[in-house]
This record gives structure tokens, sequence and C-alpha cells, in this order.
């Protein structure tokens, strides 16, 4: 995501301490303590500006919503919506660093919008579904969880779903054309706002990772 860098960004995201959890590795495996209940917990990875954790959020008050982005700047936007939602909190790590902060079977339900393709095969290893990222996801996700994935990319979606396959994960829902076929609401995200307006084919899938 391209965004220019935020003037006094360290200054100016001091100021969301009570959203932005600043050392979350300290709540690994207390997150039932942060939201002070024992609903379950949703991880948006690469959350961006926030539009998609934020309105699912206010839709949905009895699951609780990290979401985790690694840049200061972009998750500083992010911030910026998520004031005053009491199930919604945001972690500014890189998704490589997921286990120091979630405990096993700590999350139910994983969301990967819009990943970055990292297209070049010396790259996979950057990839959101790369084996070395689903073997974190696996380690933190409830048994029988569930990744949802919303690509524009043809080549990254097909890797996934191999990847995927690759652990027998169960194919829940297979979308070749979201927005074509679907008729109930849809919460978006920012890039899938601007590839919906020029007609972007976007790609859906769901699975649930074995036990
Ligand atoms: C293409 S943007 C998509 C943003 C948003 N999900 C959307 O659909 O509008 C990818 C986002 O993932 C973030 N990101 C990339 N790699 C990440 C990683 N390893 N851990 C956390 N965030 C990451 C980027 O900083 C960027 O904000």
């Amino acid at each position: 995501m391209r965004l220019r860098k935020v003037k006094n960004i360290e200054e100016k995201i001091k100021q969301f301490a009570d959203i932005i959890i600043f050392e979350p590795q300290l709540q690994k495996g207390k997150w039932r303590k942060v939201f002070a209940n024992d609903n379950p917990i949703h991880l948006e990875i690469g959350t961006g500006k926030g539009n998609f954790i934020v309105a699912n959020a206010i839709k949905d008050p009895n699951i609780n919503f990290i979401g985790c982005e690694v840049s200061r700047s972009i998750i500083y936007k992010a911030a910026l919506k998520a004031q005053n939602i009491a199930n919604l909190r945001l972690i500014n790590i890189d998704a490589s660093f997921l286990q120091d902060v979630f405990e096993e079977e700590e999350i139910s339900h994983l969301y990967l919008n819009f990943s970055d393709p990292w297209p070049k095969a010396r790259h996979e290893k950057r990839r959101l579904t790369s084996p070395k990222f689903l073997d974190i996801y696996q380690n933190l996700l409830k048994k029988q969880g569930i990744i949802e994935l919303k690509s524009d990319d043809q080549h990254f979606f097909e890797y996934s779903l191999v990847k995927f396959h690759e652990r027998n994960w169960d194919f829940l829902e297979l979308n070749l054309d979201l927005h074509k076929e679907q008729t109930a609401e849809i919460i978006t995200t920012e890039y899938e706002e601007k590839f919906k307006e020029i007609g972007k084919t976007i790609y859906y899938i769901k699975v649930r990772i074995k036990e």
C-alpha cells in the first residue's frame, strides 16, 4: 500500500495507546483480559487503513477483532477510524512474529485481504500464504479454525489454493468472481473498493484448517 509517511508519527501514534496495543507480546495468552470477555477473536493480517475490520467490529459486537499491520503510518490511519469500539484492537507488527503475540489456539478466525502478492519466485517466502506463514496460522488458530482470503491477483490466489490443498484443509467456499455472483452484503476493504470500481475480478476462498 503506497502512503506518504505521516509526519511526527511517533508522537501522533501515542494518543492511540488504548486502541493500538504497543507491546502485544505482553498479552500472549491473555487477550481475553484485554477485551474483558471470552468472546472469540478474529484476526486480520495486513489490515491496511482499517475499513474492513472497523465495519466488522461494529457489525459483530460479540466478536473481538484484532488488526495486524506492519506499517506504522498505515496503522495510524486505521486507528483514526477505530476509536471507541470496545471489541477492536490493532497491533503494529510483522505477521512473522504472531507466535510471540498469541498463544496456541487463541484465534478463531483469520482474514487475509489483498495481501501483497510478491510475484517473483525468489520472494515466495514473503507471501502471507507461504508454508512459513501457514505454520504460524495453524499454531495460533483453534482446531477447525477458519481462514478467509480475498485477492485480485490470480497468481497469488492460485498459489494460496495449492498451499491450502497441500495441507488438506477443507475448502468451505470458493468464488472466482466475488462481486459478480454474490448478492449478500459484503464488507469491503479499501483495495477491494478500488478494484470493484474498475471492474477487476476478485477471488475468494474460505477454508477450515485440519486439527
Ligand atoms: C495490499 S495492502 C491491502 C490492505 C487492506 N487489507 C486492503 O485490502 O485494503 C497489504 C497490507 O498488508 C500490510 N502487510 C504486508 N506484509 C505484512 C506483514 N508481513 N505483516 C503485517 N502486515 C503486512 C502492508 O503494510 C499493507 O498495508
